[in-house]
């Protein structure tokens, strides 16, 4: 009895709601009856987690009213942020006893990502909340796609970790991001509203571009460019200008020794670390000079949107280039490194660079990519296109001894393409490895396209499951303007860069 006043009551106050909003009400008649709690359930079996799925839109009144996919996804997103502000509370109580870290950084790391997450789960809501073109939607899924790799990153250092708030904190993460799984899924189907339509739109906001650096650096070496006027210039060619002698990627060079073998975690070893939105860096050389007996050294790590670089030079040995998340593009770029040397789950292409593997230890092998996609809804991925896959010297006079891979899969559902690229001969005929068995093989995605040079013969690649000899079709899906949308944002950039295969 008691539940029949309640849903008599909520009937009568969402026919107030419709009213007073002038809102289409046919859905009404059919409020919380069987059929609509029915049509929900359903609707979640297709979702990652159908149980919180279904928790959080049963009580809906938005979706009483209007039950469209984009209400299902703003409930889902409403309920994924109510969930993050009680994990916030929790990961700001942590430290000292309740959360003994064993790497340096795993608390920190976990509240700068939490509060990335945050604002892109905000962000989404902006963008699904009023008419929703196809690219604001690609926009969504983007940030959720970042929301998950910050889970991900936050877990890695706390699989380390000791205390007591640590199982409160790991569960915590779990529920909140199941309603994140949740809402990316729903965008991602393939009769969701972001399939398919028109995909071009100029954007309706100038992106704020600034030129950020790790606060470690003696601030009066730093030129912050920012288009609000926040920084020392509001143009990129004024502070080029300004700095003569820092035009050239030999001069400006920024270096650093962290590793994870002196204790940091991957993402806090980086020497230039930046988040934000809108990176942008030309003629600058990031390096870390761990070496590789020091395991994962990053030299740069981006987890910004819209982050592109130009002429830029990244060295290191194990992770060198950490792409962690949102959409990167980089331009004759030289990038140096032994072993998943460009990793991270970023949508990241990489175009006219030179990828130059160098010698390893002693039994080891070299590998470029460790794509860590771990979600098959995450619009994420490495693509090489017009690039040149080379080795240093004592690789190459080694390369009888030493072999050399393309990539292999970090998570299940790793993506790295090659397109119309130069692979030299030190990389293996097989082209590809294993991560860990037999694991992702299937769900994986290598793909490669029209590529040339003496390692670009794919009669015996790997015969896993994910990989394939792509056509044009499948490359397509991988250019600037379908996989970053570059072609709205980069042209705010002045580099250079080509759209299409
Ligand atoms: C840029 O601005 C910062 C902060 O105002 C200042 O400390 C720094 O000296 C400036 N850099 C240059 C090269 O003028
Ligand atoms: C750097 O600037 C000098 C003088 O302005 C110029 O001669 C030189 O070609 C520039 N180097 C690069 C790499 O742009
Ligand atoms: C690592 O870098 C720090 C700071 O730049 C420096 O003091 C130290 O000597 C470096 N260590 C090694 C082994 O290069
Ligand atoms: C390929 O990259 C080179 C730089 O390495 C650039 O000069 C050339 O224009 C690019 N070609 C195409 C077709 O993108
Ligand atoms: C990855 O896939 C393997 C099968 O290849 C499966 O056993 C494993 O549970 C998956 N891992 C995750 C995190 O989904
Ligand atoms: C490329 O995109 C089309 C249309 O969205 C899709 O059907 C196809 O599966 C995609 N191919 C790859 C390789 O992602």
């Amino acid at each position: 009895m008691a539940s029949n006043i309640l849903k008599f009551l909520i009937i009568l106050s969402s026919i107030f709601l419709s009213a007073a909003n002038s809102l289409q009400t046919p859905a009404i008649s059919t409020a919380f009856s069987k059929s609509h709690l029915s049509s929900i359930k359903s609707f979640c079996k297709s979702t990652p987690f159908p149980d919180s799925c279904f928790h959080s839109l049963k009580l809906s009144l938005s979706i009483t009213i209007s039950p469209t996919t984009l209400a299902f996804v703003l409930q889902t997103l409403k309920s994924a942020i109510s969930e993050s502000l009680k994990l916030s509370v929790l990961i700001s109580d942590a430290g000292n006893s309740n959360l003994i870290e064993k790497q340096k950084g795993t608390v920190q790391d976990c509240k700068e990502l939490h509060q990335i997450t945050l604002s892109s789960l905000k962000k989404s809501i902006s963008r699904v909340v009023s008419s929703p073109d196809s690219r604001k939607l690609a926009d969504a899924r983007t940030f959720l796609s970042a929301a998950l790799t910050n889970r991900i990153t936050c877990l890695e250092g706390l699989n380390s970790a000791a205390g007591s708030l640590k199982p409160t904190l790991i569960s915590s993460l779990s529920s909140a991001y199941e309603h994140v799984s949740n809402s990316l899924s729903m965008l991602s189907k393939p009769n969701s509203p972001s399939g398919g339509g028109a995909r071009r739109r100029l954007l309706g906001y100038d992106p704020p571009w600034r030129i950020l650096e790790d606060n470690e650096y003696d601030p009066r070496d730093v030129v912050t460019v920012a288009a609000d006027g926040s920084g020392n210039f509001t143009a990129i060619s004024d502070a080029v200008n300004f700095a003569p002698n820092n035009n050239g990627s030999d001069v400006t060079w920024i270096t650093g020794n962290r590793s994870v073998a002196d204790g940091w975690t991957t993402f806090r070893s980086a020497t230039v670390a930046v988040s934000g939105q809108g990176f942008l860096a030309r003629g600058i050389s990031f390096e870390n000079t761990a070496g590789p007996e020091k395991h994962q050294a990053v030299a740069l790590r981006i987890n910004a949107d819209f982050s592109a670089l130009y002429k830029c030079v990244i060295l290191g040995f194990q992770d060198s280039l950490y792409v962690h998340s949102f959409r990167q593009f980089f331009r004759e770029c030289d990038i140096f490194g032994t072993i998943d040397y460009i990793f991270g789950n970023a949508a990241a292409i990489f175009q006219g660079c030179s990828i130059i593997s160098r010698k390893p230890l002693p039994g080891q092998y070299t590998v470029i990519t460790a794509q860590s996609r771990d979600n098959p809804d995450e619009n994420t991925g490495i693509s090489l296109q017009n690039c040149s896959i080379l080795a240093t010297d004592d690789l190459y006079a080694n390369s009888d001894v030493v072999r050399s891979y393309l990539g292999r899969p970090w998570r299940n559902y790793s993506r790295t393409v090659v397109l119309e690229s130069y692979i030299d001969k030190f990389i293996e005929p097989d082209g590809w490895t294993q991560w860990d068995g037999d694991q992702g093989l299937d769900t994986l995605y290598y793909g490669e396209y029209e590529n040339f040079g003496p390692g670009s013969d794919t009669s015996e690649r790997v015969s896993w499951g994910g990989y394939r000899v792509m056509d044009y079709n499948d490359a397509s899906n991988f250019t600037v303007s379908e996989f970053i949308a570059g072609d709205e944002w980069l042209t705010y950039t002045s580099f250079p860069f080509d759209d299409g295969v």
